[in-house]
């Protein structure tokens, strides 16, 4: 098992990757091609990121494959982001994955995309193991968890109304940014002051208590309605463009201290002393320093490098090694599942 080679694809929304992972950790190929074609729309257009994956699916895994220096038939068993994502999307690796599966006589394995981020960091850094305390954020999820073992773990809060990722690029679009919006926020707050346009925190109340419906908890969309009430007055007195900086960093300020503060919540409340962050926002660099600044010194906070953060395949495949290990895999009739519920919930 040790040695055991696994070739990942993920294509659940619009990157397309794969992935050749040997034995626990040692990825001798990785490539991440991601769409560029959603600038101009504000977001993601689901049809057009499907045929963009079908179009570049079979060259991204013959150069992974490449990358790697095997052929396909050295592969011991392959896996695949299973859900949850675009529809469209996910069957592109999935077929791809059964297709090569069934060819070759190997077995397959689908992974849940959200777990799949919890592994991202245990690829470069072995400590990066449970028990810990995980925040996931990316343009489709905000979770809160306790991951007791790994495959056991514990929900204790979400968003209440948008994704954290999603939430950068709504206020990104209102302040004339690109997509993805949480990179042109970060750059953009950077010369920004948040103190000038202080925006209430959100779900963070001096009453709470552990066992309130709000405590773990998270909501986006009060925030972002207050960017834009603040843009819409800025705009009707003709001064919105000198103030976007300082409007990007009040909203990064407010969405951060929210992000900390709950994940603070989580360590306390589970004695956890080890943080995992991840998906697209993990790699805000203001979020990790701003936990790290307040969590305690005994404290460790596991943020994986920019590329194993948002969407790629190294993680499923680190995914697949634990519940292929586990003695899992799936038949021909996986299918995809937009809304796929995360294994392992207790
Ligand atoms: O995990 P990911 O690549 O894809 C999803 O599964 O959604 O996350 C993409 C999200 C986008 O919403 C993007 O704006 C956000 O991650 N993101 C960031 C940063 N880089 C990417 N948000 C805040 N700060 C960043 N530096
Ligand atoms: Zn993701």
């Amino acid at each position: 098992m040790s040695g055991r080679t696994i070739l990942a694809v993920e294509t659940s929304c619009d990157d397309t990757s794969a992935a050749v992972l040997r034995g626990e950790c040692e990825l001798l190929g990785h490539i991440i091609a991601t769409q560029d074609m959603h600038h101009g729309f504000g977001g993601v257009v689901p049809e057009v990121a499907s045929r963009a994956q079908l179009a570049v699916i079979d060259r991204i895994v013959a150069q992974t494959i490449d990358q790697a220096g095997i052929r396909l038939t050295d592969v011991d068993a392959f896996a695949v982001t299973a859900g949850p994502g675009l529809i469209g999307s996910l069957l592109v690796g999935l077929n791809w994955v059964k297709a090569a599966a069934y060819a070759l006589g190997r077995p397959f394995i689908g992974v849940h995309h959200m777990e799949a981020h919890l592994f991202a960091p245990a690829l470069e850094d072995d400590r990066a193991r449970p028990p810990f305390v995980a925040l996931l954020v990316s343009g489709g999820h905000t979770l809160l968890l306790h991951a007791e073992s790994w495959g056991r773990y514990r929900l204790l809060g979400g968003t209440r109304d948008d994704a954290a990722g999603e939430a950068f690029d709504k206020v990104a679009r209102l302040l004339g940014l690109g997509y993805p919006g949480g990179p042109a926020i970060e750059r953009l707050a950077r010369q920004g002051d948040p103190g000038r346009h202080a925006f209430p925190v959100p779900m963070v109340h001096p009453g709470q208590r552990e066992g309130s419906d709000d405590y773990f908890d998270m909501s986006f969309s009060g925030l972002k309605t207050a960017v834009l009430m603040r843009v819409r007055e800025l705009e009707r007195a003709d001064g919105l463009e000198d103030e976007t900086p300082h409007l990007a960093a009040g909203f990064q300020h407010a969405a951060v201290q929210q992000l900390t503060e709950k994940t603070l919540r989580a360590s306390r409340a589970t004695g956890c002393q080890r943080i995992v962050l991840g998906g697209g926002v993990a790699r805000n660099t203001a979020l990790a320093a701003h936990i790290r600044s307040r969590i305690g010194p005994d404290a460790m906070v596991f943020v994986p490098s920019p590329r194993l953060a948002t969407d790629n395949a190294a993680m499923v495949a680190r995914a697949a090694y634990f519940r292929l290990g586990r003695g899992e895999q799936d038949g021909y009739d996986l299918n995809a599942q937009a809304q796929l519920p995360m294994p392992g919930i207790v």
